[in-house]
């Protein structure tokens, strides 16, 4: 930025006032109004009362007054960047979207990544999940992975979202912890729900304290649907894996890091791209059609199971780069808008049940976290690569209005119109069976694919998941809520087990904690 060229001049009080010199902006009002004096509000006299006539006066506090909007009622703290995303290898037949079939295009990117509990002022180096979400600014319209560094969830229907976050958060009485899985509530609600025992065993992995968002890998998490031409649809899980490789720190760094600089994790971003040394990553898919799902011994429509990529593995298509910082953080970090539903031609949905509740969610909350529906006119919500005509109008804040006198369709006077050939299609999933609050049977299975990622780990980070287990779990004062995630973790290794007995001081082990108790996958009579 340049340096402004500014002169002094001593005011009628005898204060110093900064005026215009050369090649400076004069200061103005909302109006455009220009400002003469920005330091004294007009009274009478030096001692006298303020008067209402300030305009300038009061449209400076009143604009003050309204700066702050509702932070995100999850990942709240986050930090964004701008990107490229480029295409190695076609997906053409899988798919007809174009961001996934024009080898060697450029697709402009924001991704904004994120940790979970913490509000917006907390620390970066949180024992948490971080969010990953890209939105890729794509010729067929805006399409966003709302993912994050772990390829599993806690919960498998998004109807236990509200209470898995409440339990997470800081406890309503107290306001504390912020930002931390160290407390009663949190275990209470996890030792209560064992669908959460393999993201447990994450959440617990050095995977939830990285180094940097340069070295985390990202996970769409959900099968997604991609539909060819012919409409033929083939499942798909997104993956982002970083060129830098993965690195975590240690807990003892993350705390002493935490306590020395909460900013570590968005400074050192904006470092690396500030310096010219921008992060890559690439992306990969796993696809998958219906005769591997039905083999699968899972329901791929389970957020708390991986497919191995042993069993299908990640085909790497192209790859994307972060190497523009934002302008203004409010305007693009705060003000993006992901959702899980802003899908492109060509991309499509299951019925993953923790999908489906997001995909009403994200719009929710977006319009009352940015106030108004036309959130879609900030320019970091607007899509980039194509135009956008409809006749959707008016509401706060509208930027973009229909243009001429016709405002529905069908009409006979010209304005856009639907479009077979090119327009989103709905993939026509045939479904049938009984309403029912249930869910299918191979979810009830919440230890198998805990037990594979444990016994995965090296002996260095199964001993970290251990010393987190015991770490965190002693920060819990009700001694039953230990017990029973003792109980849980007999069920997934029983070595895992009482090291964590041993280390909080459980002298008899309880009975594994019973296996099948919570998930209801019978159909009422
Ligand atoms: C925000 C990921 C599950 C509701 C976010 C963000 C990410 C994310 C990355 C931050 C977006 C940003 O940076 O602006 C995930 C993943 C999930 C998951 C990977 C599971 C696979 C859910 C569920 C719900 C939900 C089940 C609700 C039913 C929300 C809401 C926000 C949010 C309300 C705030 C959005 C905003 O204010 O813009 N999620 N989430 N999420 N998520 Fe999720």
């Amino acid at each position: 930025s340049q340096a402004q060229v500014f002169e002094t001049e001593i005011g009628e009080g005898g204060e110093l006032h900064q005026v215009v010199g050369k090649d400076v902006d004069t200061l103005t009002t909302q109006q455009g109004v220009p400002v003469a004096d920005d330091q004294n509000s007009l009274k009478v006299g030096p001692r006298g009362p303020t008067l209402l006539e300030d305009f300038h006066f009061r449209e400076k506090i009143f604009h003050f007054d309204h700066e702050r909007i509702p932070e995100r009622v999850v990942h709240a703290r986050g930090y964004g960047v701008h990107g490229r995303f480029v295409l190695n290898e076609s997906l053409a037949d899988y798919t007809t979207a174009k961001v996934l079939t024009e080898v060697g295009e450029e697709t402009p990117m924001f991704v904004r990544f994120s940790t979970v509990a913490g509000n917006r002022g907390s620390s970066d180096l949180a024992r948490d999940v971080r969010g990953f979400a890209a939105k890729f600014y794509t010729k067929e319209g805006n399409w966003d992975i709302v993912g994050n560094n772990i390829p599993v969830f806690f919960i498998q229907d998004a109807i236990k979202f509200p209470d898995l976050i409440h339990a997470a958060k800081q406890e309503p009485d107290r306001g504390f912890p912020q930002a931390q899985t160290a407390h009663d509530n949190f275990w209470d609600f996890i030792s209560l729900t064992p669908e959460s025992m393999h993201m447990i065993m994450w959440i617990m992995s050095d995977r939830t304290i990285p180094r940097s968002f340069r070295f985390m890998e990202g996970f769409g998490v959900h099968s997604f649907r991609l539909i060819n031409a012919e409409g033929k649809s083939t499942y798909v899980k997104f993956h982002f894996k970083p060129k830098l490789g993965l690195q975590s720190v240690a807990w003892n760094e993350a705390v002493k890091i935490n306590g020395a600089d909460p900013d570590f994790h968005r400074r050192d971003l904006w470092d690396a791209i500030d310096l010219g040394s921008p992060p890559e990553w690439d992306l990969g898919v796993q696809l998958f059609d219906d005769d591997f799902a039905n083999s699968f011994e899972f329901d791929i429509l389970d957020a708390t199971k991986i497919i191995p990529e042993e069993q299908v593995p990640v085909k790497i298509i192209g790859s994307f780069v972060l190497d523009g910082l934002v302008d203004n953080f409010f305007a693009e970090t705060e003000q993006v808008a992901f959702c899980t539903q802003n899908v492109v031609p060509g991309i499509g949905f299951t019925n993953d049940p923790l999908l489906q509740g997001r995909n009403f969610s994200y719009l929710d909350t977006q319009l009352k976290r940015l106030g108004s529906p036309n959130f879609t006119h900030i320019p970091i919500n607007q899509p980039r690569g194509c135009p956008v005509h409809n006749f959707q109008q008016d509401g706060h804040m509208a930027m973009r209005n229909p243009k001429g006198r016709v405002n529905y369709e069908p009409n006979s006077w010209g304005g856009p119109r639907e479009n077979p050939a090119t327009g989103y299609r709905h993939f026509g999933a045939e479904e049938n069976g009984r309403k029912a609050q249930v869910r299918s049977e191979s979810f009830a299975d919440h230890y198998s694919q805990a037990r594979q990622f444990f016994v995965s780990q090296e002996p260095i980070e199964q001993k970290h998941i251990g010393d987190a287990l015991v770490f965190e779990l002693s920060k819990c004062e009700r001694i039953d809520i230990r017990e029973k995630m003792v109980g849980h973790l007999l069920n997934i290794d029983a070595g895992l087990a009482k090291t964590v007995a041993a280390g909080l001081g459980i002298e008899t082990l309880p009975e594994p904690a019973e296996t099948l108790f919570e998930t209801r996958t019978d159909l009422p009579p």
